[in-house]
C-alpha cells in the first residue's frame, strides 16, 4: 500500500519523481504528492487528494517552473489513517517546514508519539501517523549529537517507531541528498550514471536503470548523485543485495491496451511459460532457492497453504494436486485467520506462503508465525527479494512479470502453476511418484501455455456476453472439485472490479441453501469438469444446472471443447480446450476474468484501480 519514490540527479527530479508515481499507482491511488528541493534552501511541497491526474492539474496550475530542483520525492497513498484528503496526503512536514516524509506502513505507537508532540506544544494539521515522524525527525536534527545529520536524525526517530514503515526524508538545509528507511516494508534503490532513486518497486525507476539494490531489514539508505550508502538502526554500515531487473520498461507499460489489466490477460501463456522455465532439469523439479536439506522435504508430514485473496484460491486448487501427487494432507487457510486460531505446526510441516507482492502483511505474519513454531516455510512469490521470501525456507519465484492492474490475473495463473511445481518437487523428494511420472505431469504442465493462448480466443464471446449482463444485480458462480475455487476466483474479480454482488460456491452445496437465491434470469455462471476426465462429476453437474436452469437462471457454462451433454442446458457456451483435470484451472479462469473486466468496463468503471483496493497490502 502506497507508492514512494525520491530522487537524487541531473534530472528535473519533478518529471522524475512522478514519472514514478505513474508507474506505482497501482498500489494505492486515493492521494498524491510530491517534494522538490530547490537547491537554495527551499523544500516545495504539493499534495491532492484523489488519483494523480489531481496532482498534476495543481502542479500545472502552480506553474511546474516554480518546482524546478534536482533533488525530490513523491507519494501516492492507500489512506490508513485519516480520510483522503488534501491534508491528510503525503508529504508531510514539521511546523517549520524544513522536513518532508513520505511513509507507506503503519506507525503503530503513533498515539502515544503523537501526545508526546502535543505535550510539547506541537501542532499537528493531519490525522495521519506519518506527520509524527515528520515532527520527530526535525526535533531530532536541531538539537544534540544528532543537530544538522539528517541520516543519524532518520536513525534515531526509527529506533523509536513501532509498526512497518518505509519512509523517505528530505529536509531542505541538505539539498543534494534524500534519506529513505525500512522495517517490513519494501524499499529499493536505483542505481544509475549520476543519479540514484530510492522506490517502493523497481518500476518506478526501470525508465532509467534496471541495476537495484535491495535494502534489509531496520536499514537506511542515504542516496545523492555519486552514490548511495547503507546503514542499519545503529549507524553501523550494512550492505544491501545488489540485483539487475530482469525486465524492462516495456513489461510496465500499457503497450495499447486500455488498461494494464487487459494487457496482463494476454500475457498470461508467457507468465506460464516463464514461471515453469528452468524448473525441470536433468530429470529433476528444483526450485528457485532451497536452505532446506532434501531429507527435511522427506520428513513432512503436513502442508499448509497460506495466502489471501486470489492467491488463497491458487492454493486452494494445489490442495488437488499436492494430496494427489504427494499423499500429504494439505489444509489451505486465509493468511489473516491462520495465526490467529494456534494451527498445529511442527518441524515437519511445510507452510506454503503464495503472494504475488511478497509484501502482504497477513502472509508474512502467517510466516513469522510459522516459523516461530519451527515449520518449514516455502514462499510462491512475484517479486523478487521481497519480504515473504526473504524470510522463507525456501523460494519458487513466479515469472509473470510485473502485475499493475489490482485484480490478479497473469500472477493468478503462475501462482497455481508454480504451486503444482512445489506438489511435484515434494512428490519427488518423497518418492510419491517415479521421475517418469513427475517428467510427464511436467510435460503436461508446459502443455498449458498453448491451451491458455486458444482460451483467449474466446474474448471476442465473453465480452459480448459481459455487456448483455452488465445490468444485472448479482451473478452466482459454481464448480466442483478444481473448478471450485475457480468459480470462487471468478466472483472475487467480478466483485472487485464491477462492484456487483457475486457469489461462488460449490455446486454440491446449492441445493443446501444457496439454491434459494435463483430468480428470473440470474446470470449462473458454471464451470463445468471433463465429461471424460470427471465423468461421475461431469453428470452431477449437469444435473445441478437443470435445477437452476428450471427456476429462471441464466446458464452460462464453461466447458470443454465437444462436450454435447452440457448444451442443452447452456443458455450461454463458452468452450475451453481440454486439458487433464488438474490444469483445467488455468484455461478455465480465462473466461471470468475477461468477464469481470468487460462488464466493468461497460459499468464505466477504472478496471485498473478499483475502488477502495490496492494491490499490495502492506497492513493488518
Ligand atoms: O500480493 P498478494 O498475492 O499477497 O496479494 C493477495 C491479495 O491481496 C490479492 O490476490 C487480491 O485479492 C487481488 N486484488 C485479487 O485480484
Amino acid at each position: 500500500m502506497c507508492g514512494i519514490v525520491g530522487y537524487v540527479g541531473h534530472r528535473q527530479a519533478l518529471d522524475v519523481v512522478l514519472g514514478g508515481l505513474h508507474r506505482l499507482e497501482y498500489r494505492g491511488y486515493d492521494s498524491a504528492g510530491v517534494a522538490v528541493l530547490d537547491g537554495a534552501g527551499a523544500l516545495r511541497v504539493q499534495r491532492k487528494a484523489g488519483r494523480l491526474a489531481n496532482l498534476e492539474a495543481q502542479l500545472d496550475a502552480d506553474g511546474r517552473q516554480s518546482f524546478a530542483g534536482t533533488a525530490g520525492m513523491g507519494h501516492t497513498r492507500w489512506a490508513t489513517h485519516g480520510p483522503p484528503v488534501d491534508r491528510n496526503s503525503h508529504p508531510h512536514r514539521d511546523a517549520a517546514e524544513t522536513v518532508a516524509v513520505v511513509h507507506n506502513g503503519i506507525i503503530e505507537n503513533f498515539a502515544e508519539l503523537r501526545a508526546e508532540l502535543e505535550a510539547d506544544g506541537v501542532e499537528l494539521t493531519s490525522d495521519t501517523d506519518t506527520e509524527t515522524a515528520a515532527h520527530l525527525i526535525a526535533r531530532v536534527y536541531a538539537t544534540g549529537d544528532t543537530a544538522g545529520d539528517l541520516e543519524a536524525s532518520v536513525r534515531t526517530v526509527c529506533r523509536r517507531l513501532e509498526g512497518a514503515f518505509t519512509l523517505v526524508v528530505t529536509h531542505a538545509d541538505v539539498p543534494d541528498k534524500v534519506v529513505a528507511a525500512r522495517r517490513s516494508s519494501p524499499l529499493v534503490v536505483g542505481v544509475g550514471e549520476g543519479e540514484h532513486f530510492v522506490a517502493s518497486d523497481v518500476a518506478a525507476f526501470i525508465e532509467h536503470t534496471r541495476e537495484a539494490v535491495e535494502l534489509g531489514q531496520d536499514q537506511v539508505v542515504v542516496i545523492t548523485r555519486e552514490g548511495y550508502e547503507v546503514t542499519d538502526f545503529m549507524g553501523e554500515p550494512a550492505q544491501g543485495k545488489p540485483f539487475t531487473v530482469d525486465w524492462d520498461l516495456s513489461a510496465a507499460e500499457k503497450g495499447g491496451h486500455e488498461y494494464f489489466m487487459l494487457k496482463e490477460i494476454e500475457e498470461q501463456p508467457d507468465a506460464l511459460a516463464n514461471t515453469l522455465r528452468g524448473h525441470f532439469h536433468n530429470g529433476r523439479i528444483t526450485l528457485d532457492e532451497q536452505r532446506l536439506a532434501d531429507q527435511d522435504l522427506r520428513d513432512i508430514d503436513k502442508v499448509f497453504v497460506v495466502a489471501c485473496g486470489s492467491a488463497y484460491h491458487s492454493g486452494l486448487v494445489a490442495k488437488y494436486a499436492i494430496e494427489h501427487w504427494c499423499r500429504l494432507p494439505v489444509e489451505v487457510e486465509l493468511a489473516s485467520e491462520f495465526r490467529y486460531r494456534d494451527p498445529v505446526l511442527d518441524r515437519d510441516t511445510l507452510v506454503v506462503a503464495v503472494s504475488q507482492s511478497g509484501e502482504t502483511m497477513d502472509t508474512l505474519e502467517a510466516v513469522r508465525h510459522a516459523r516461530e513454531q519451527k515449520a518449514r516455510v516455502l514462499a510462491v512469490c512475484n517479486t523478487n527479494g521481497a519480504q515473504i521470501p526473504r524470510e522463507s525456507d525456501a523460494v519458487l519465484y513466479t515469472h509473470a512479470g510485473p502485475e499493475i492492474g489490482v485484480a490478479s490475473t497473469k500472477a493468478f495463473l503462475a501462482q497455481i502453476a508454480a504451486n503444482y511445481l512445489v506438489g511435484l518437487a515434494l512428490a519427488q523428494a518423497r518418492g510419491t511418484k517415479y521421475p517418469d511420472e513427475v517428467a510427464r505431469e511436467f510435460a503436461d504442465l508446459a502443455s498449458t501455455p498453448a491451451a491458455v493462448q486458444k482460451t483467449l480466443a474466446t474474448a471476442a464471446q465473453v465480452r459480448a456476453l459481459g455487456r448483455e449482463i452488465a445490468d444485472s444485480k448479482a451473478v452466482l458462480f459454481l464448480g466442483r472439485h478444481v473448478g471450485y475455487p475457480v468459480a470462487l476466483e471468478g466472483a472475487l474479480k467480478l466483485k472487485e472490479l464491477a462492484y456487483m454482488h457475486a457469489e461462488g460456491f460449490a455446486a454440491g452445496e446449492l441445493k443446501h441453501g444457496p439454491i434459494a437465491l435463483i430468480e428470473q434470469d440470474l446470470p449462473v455462471v458454471v464451470v463445468m469438469p471433463s465429461p471424460k476426465g470427471r465423468a461421475v462429476l461431469h453428470s452431477k453437474l449437469v444435473s445441478n444446472i437443470s435445477e437452476i436452469q428450471a427456476r429462471g437462471a441464466r446458464t452460462i457454462v464453461i466447458a470443454e471443447e465437444g462436450d454435447d451433454a452440457v448444451r442443452p442446458y447452456a443458455d450461454s457456451l463458452i468452450e475451453i480446450p481440454a486439458t487433464s483435470t488438474l490444469l483445467q484451472p488455468l484455461v478455465a479462469t480465462v473466461p471470468l476474468q475477461i468477464l469481470a473486466a468487460e462488464i466493468a468496463r461497460s459499468r464505466g468503471y477504472d478496471i485498473d484501480k478499483p475502488r477502495n483496493l490496492a494491490k499490495s497490502v502492506t497492513v493488518e
